[in-house]
C-alpha cells in the first residue's frame, strides 16, 4: 500500500467527543443515562440508513433533524410519560438541554496533537461526516479546530449518508487524494468496515474496546485512540 497522502475522519464519537451527552442524559434522567445515549446514536444512525436506502434520498433530512428526531423517539423509549406530557412535563426543555450540548462537544485531549503532527508532516487533513455543513461548521468551531482541518466535507450535497458510496467519494473529490493513498479514521465500526470496502486504508479507533463487525472484511489497522494514526503512518 502506498504511503497515505490525506487522512479524512468520522466527525461525532471520533474526533468529537460524545461522553459529555450521556453525562448530562444522565443528569436529566437518572439511572438511564448510558441507555439514552445508546438508543439515541443508534436510533440517529438507523434513520440515516433508512433514508440512503429508501428511494434513493427522496427523503434526505439533515443529520441535525434526524438527531433532534433520534433524540425525540429515544427519550419517549426510557420515559414513556413523554409520550403525552412532551411539553408539560419538562421533556422539550430536556430535549432543548440535550440537543445543545450535541452542538458544542469537544474534541477528544489527543485531537489537537494528533491533527498539529499531520499538518506538520505535509498531509491533507480533513473531516467526512454524515454531518450537515451548520453543525459541521458549529463542532469545529466550537473545538477550535478550524485551522487544523484542511476540508471539512458533509454529504449533504448528495442526499446520501454513509455507508452510500456516493457519500464516501466526495473525500477524494474535495482532497484530489484517491481512496487508496487516504487513510479513513473513524471509531464506528460499520464506518470503518464500508470504508474498507470502498477502498480507502482504514483505522478504526476502538475505543469502547468492542468486538468487530463480523462481516469477513477488517479494518487496516485497530487503535485505542487518535495516536494511533501517527503510528499508522510511521
Ligand atoms: C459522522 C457520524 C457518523 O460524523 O459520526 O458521520
Amino acid at each position: 500500500m502506498k504511503k497515505p497522502r490525506a487522512v479524512l475522519f468520522d466527525a461525532y464519537g471520533t474526533l468529537f467527543d460524545v461522553y459529555s451527552i450521556a453525562m448530562l442524559a444522565e443528569q436529566l434522567f437518572p439511572g438511564q443515562g448510558q441507555r439514552l445515549a445508546l438508543l439515541w446514536r443508534d436510533k440517529q444512525i438507523e434513520y440515516t440508513r433508512l433514508i440512503t436506502t429508501s428511494n434513493h434520498g427522496a427523503h434526505y433530512q439533515p443529520f441535525w433533524t434526524l438527531t433532534e428526531a433520534a433524540l425525540r423517539y429515544a427519550i419517549k423509549v426510557v420515559a414513556p410519560a413523554a409520550r403525552t406530557e412532551w411539553a408539560t412535563g419538562g421533556f422539550e426543555d430536556h430535549h432543548r438541554a440535550l440537543m445543545g450540548q450535541y452542538r458544542h462537544l469537544s474534541g477528544f485531549p489527543e485531537t489537537r496533537a494528533v491533527l498539529t503532527a499531520l499538518r506538520e508532516r505535509g498531509l491533507a487533513t480533513g473531516i467526512l461526516s454524515n454531518g450537515d455543513p451548520e453543525m459541521l461548521g458549529i463542532s469545529v468551531r466550537s473545538a477550535g479546530l478550524e485551522e487544523l482541518l484542511d476540508h471539512v466535507i458533509s454529504v449533504h450535497p448528495v442526499r446520501l449518508f454513509k455507508t452510500a458510496p456516493e457519500a464516501y467519494a466526495l473525500g477524494p473529490a474535495a482532497t484530489g487524494v484517491p481512496a487508496a493513498e487516504t487513510l479513513f479514521v473513524s471509531s464506528n465500526s460499520w464506518d470503518a468496515l464500508a470504508a474498507t470496502w470502498y477502498g480507502y486504508q482504514t483505522l478504526w479507533v476502538n475505543r469502547q474496546n468492542a468486538p468487530f463487525e463480523e462481516l469477513g472484511t477488517a479494518p487496516h489497522r485497530i487503535g485505542s485512540s487518535l495516536r494511533d494514526v501517527l503510528a499508522y503512518l510511521d
